[in-house]
């Protein structure tokens, strides 16, 4: 595997890659990884030749009070798991080389009102700073696919939204949540959690499930279901930001009948703020498919 910190070779890689007639899969990451992020890299094998991930802890998606300087940073470990999970090239830049003009003059992307609801409306600019470093990074790669985690469903449906409206010629790729043994999705922040909050936070994915399973067997109180959800997560010990039933495509609000639903939830324990999601699907269509 090769490592490397600037644009211009990553640039010189992919050019020999293209000229052979290969296809680049490419999985963006913040590092510290994790089985979640290696399930990215399998899932990329099945739709690429060649595979380039990326480490850069984005200072652009941080807002001020945020982790941005705990965020954990552990290069030499990533480069010894992307290297054994077969990786070719791991992409590593600086700051400066990601932001030639520096944070505040930067252009920026930003997807209009998705950007706002849900985590966008606790985490003001964060997705502008997702979407502006996710274009650079496939301007910079230009890879055929990209695979992202269903883990961060909105940060995976804006930037389906985002490829789309640049006309960018990338497939994305969402690949299912790795989870531990109880239910939990991994996260780096994980890391935050005290021993007793790590044996609290399966109660987020067990909460959304058991939400899921109502909808799915026929229930439509949608507020009722949320505020039951809510009341669930208070009651374990969570500081919850949102729990919200949404249409799976769009995010918007869901419809009667129809189309397929996600909820979502965003909520704090201790020092870590975690997010979840789970589709729903109901029997009847799920025969129909
Ligand atoms: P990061 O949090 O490092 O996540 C990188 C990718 O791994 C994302 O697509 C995320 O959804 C996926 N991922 C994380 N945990 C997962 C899990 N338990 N199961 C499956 N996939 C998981 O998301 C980011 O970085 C950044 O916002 C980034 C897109 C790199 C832009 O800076």
């Amino acid at each position: 595997m090769q490592v490397v910190t600037s644009v211009d070779s990553v640039r010189q890689h992919v050019r020999q890659w293209r000229q052979s007639g290969e296809r680049i899969a490419f999985v963006p990451t913040m590092g510290n990884l994790h089985a979640g992020h290696l399930s990215l890299i399998e899932a990329a094998r099945q739709h690429g030749d060649r595979f380039i991930a990326s480490i850069f802890v984005n200072p652009m998606q941080f807002g001020p009070n945020e982790d941005f300087a705990h965020y954990p940073r552990t290069p030499q470990r990533d480069q010894e798991m992307l290297e054994r999970a077969g990786c070719d090239l791991m992409f590593m830049p600086e700051a400066t080389e990601m932001y030639p003009y520096g944070l505040e003059h930067t252009v920026r992307v930003e997807v209009p009102e998705l950007s706002g609801i849900l985590c966008g409306a606790s985490r003001p600019g964060h997705f502008e700073g997702v979407t502006t470093v996710v274009a650079k990074l496939f301007n910079i790669v230009a890879p055929d696919c990209a695979v992202f985690g269903a883990k961060d469903y909105q940060q995976l449906t804006l930037i389906r939204r985002m490829t789309r409206d640049l006309c960018l010629p990338i497939e994305i790729i969402g690949a299912p949540t790795v989870r531990e043994d109880d239910g939990l999705a991994m996260s780096s922040r994980n890391q935050y959690l005290t021993d007793v909050e790590r044996a609290i936070a399966p109660v987020l994915h067990a909460t959304l499930t058991h939400a899921a399973g109502r909808i799915a067997a026929g229930d439509r109180q949608y507020r009722e279901i949320e505020a039951e959800a809510v009341a669930a997560l208070s009651s374990a010990g969570f500081v919850p930001d949102y729990v919200s039933i949404r249409d799976a495509g769009d995010l918007g609000l869901p419809a009667e009948h129809g189309r397929e639903r996600v909820i979502l939830a965003a909520a704090r324990l201790g020092k870590a703020r975690l997010i979840d999601n789970v589709r729903i699907f109901e029997p009847e269509k799920r025969a129909s498919v």
